[in-house]
């Protein structure tokens, strides 16, 4: 029955796996681009989402996929990072998920963020397939650009074979060791039972075809039911970025995960300061295949659905708080929706201590990671806000009793205009980087160097 199409949900798929294991390559391959490539020290530090219809996913599974038999309108992709630092990041994307992959290198196998992921799937319940990265790095490989992994594998000598399937049972033997009883993919009956192992390279784009069939065959499978609830319900989503759009001002970069979102909205947005109520004047989408996190080219639309990516303007945007949630208000009360705001922004706070440094970051997620990186150096937090760097962080930091401990972390985020004479004018020093892990080093060198 295909009159459903348009009252479904597109399912969620996060993509999940250890730093550098290639959960960005793989969605370059599908989309057809190179975000990859211009990340700040080649990590990926925030959450992106990505819309792919299922006429692309079609056409790129070829003769694996038949498109009638699919009544989905396609899948939400949802990046996000690998680095040790990003765990709430993770958590966050993997509590999203109707469904996940999870990427893990054939030559690496299972790594700490690997297991991480695995928990998180765990403790949510979510299904999953691995996508065992990087098939093409076996030595004597002899690449099939984009072809079923099948075919690919006519293609290889017996000793490649051999080397790639040893990886393989390697992957296969330690997804049994963390408890879930897994096989290559083709080999699997029952998806819900067994996790099905699929081999790929997201630089050839050989087996790819595989993965999305398998994600199309298990979204349709077992997910149905659960897509069709609440398509048009009051809107529910998480802020990506807050970021300024010429003629719209300040906009927040939205992934919608249940109901609803119209143009004229009353919605609730967690703020800085407190939750903003405030009607939505334009709802931009990013185009099918673009990654919302670098789109430049947004459709105004009237409405739209979950799952998407979007980008919402809307007066008063200016303290929204990148990971903080949204929701329309619709038929409830105004209040009702502000506490529901409030209570969930109450789960997501960092720990601080009488004595510490000054933390700004960009988003709720980066302060969480920036949090866990600092707790793991031992250096102590005094505040840390979401937000650019202002005359007030600079006379919060000079507070501080430890001449270490004066100083600002700032990731991802500006010094304003007001502030630069401040900074020049106190005993304060500011670090900052576009790299966690570098900004972290930075503050631990410079301590280390004041204590010769
Ligand atoms: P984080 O987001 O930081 O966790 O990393 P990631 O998992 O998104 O990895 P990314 O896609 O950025 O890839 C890391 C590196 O591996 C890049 O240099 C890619 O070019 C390379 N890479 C990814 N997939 C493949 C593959 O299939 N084959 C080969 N040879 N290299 C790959
Ligand atoms: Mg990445």
């Amino acid at each position: 029955d295909h009159t459903h199409a348009d009252t479904l949900r597109t399912p969620i798929v996060a993509v999940l796996g250890h730093v550098d294991h290639g959960k960005t390559s793989l969605l370059d391959t599908i989309r057809g681009s190179a975000v990859s490539e211009g990340e700040a020290g080649a990590i990926t530090q925030h959450i992106g989402a990505t819309d792919i219809p299922l006429d692309t996913i079609s056409g790129m599974a070829g003769e694996l996929i038949d498109p009638s038999d699919f009544d989905l309108p396609g899948l939400l992709f949802i990046d996000t990072p690998g680095h040790h630092s990003f765990s709430t990041l993770r958590a966050r994307g993997g509590a999203l998920a109707d469904i996940a992959v999870l990427v893990v290198d054939v030559n690496d196998g299972f790594q700490p963020q690997t297991e991480e992921a695995i928990d998180i799937l765990r403790r949510t319940g979510t299904p999953f397939v691995v996508a065992a990265n990087k098939v093409d790095t076996t030595p004597g490989w002899n690449p099939q650009d984009g072809e079923p992994i099948q075919k690919s594998m006519d293609a290889q000598s017996e000793r490649a074979k051999s080397m790639l399937d040893e990886n393989l049972y390697e992957i296969i033997g330690q997804l049994s060791d963390a408890g879930f009883s897994a096989d290559l993919y083709w080999r699997v009956q029952d998806f819900q039972k067994n996790i099905g192992v699929v081999p790929l390279s997201a630089l050839t784009g050989e087996g790819v075809p595989d993965l999305l069939t398998v994600l199309m065959g298990l979204s349709q499978r077992f997910m149905k039911e659960e897509m069709a609830i609440d398509v048009q319900g009051p809107g529910e989503g998480t802020v990506l970025e807050v970021k300024d759009e010429r003629g719209f001002g300040a906009t927040v970069d939205t992934v919608v995960y249940d109901g609803v979102i119209r143009n004229g909205d009353q919605i609730v947005v967690g703020g800085q300061n407190e939750p903003i109520v405030t009607e939505v004047r334009a709802l931009l989408r990013p185009r099918p295949l673009a990654e919302i996190r670098t789109e430049k080219e947004f459709e105004k639309v009237g409405e739209i659905g979950a799952a998407a990516g979007v980008k919402i303007a809307a007066p008063d945007l200016d303290q929204a708080m990148a990971g903080a949630p949204v929701r329309v208000v619709r038929d409830r009360t105004v209040d009702e929706v502000v506490e529901e705001v409030k209570a969930e922004l109450a789960e997501i706070e960092v720990d601080t201590a009488e004595n510490g440094v000054v933390v700004k970051a960009d988003t709720l997620g980066s302060l969480e990671a920036m949090a866990n990186a600092l707790r793991e150096a031992e250096v102590p937090i005094l505040r840390a806000e979401v937000g650019d760097i202002a005359p007030r962080d600079i006379a919060v930091a000079e507070t501080a009793n430890q001449d270490e401990h004066k100083a600002i972390l700032g990731f991802n985020v500006d010094l304003l205009q007001n502030a630069e004479s401040d900074l020049e004018n106190a005993d304060v020093k500011l670090f900052k980087n576009e790299v966690i892990y570098q900004l972290v080093e930075d503050y631990e060198r410079y301590v280390e160097e004041k204590q010769r």
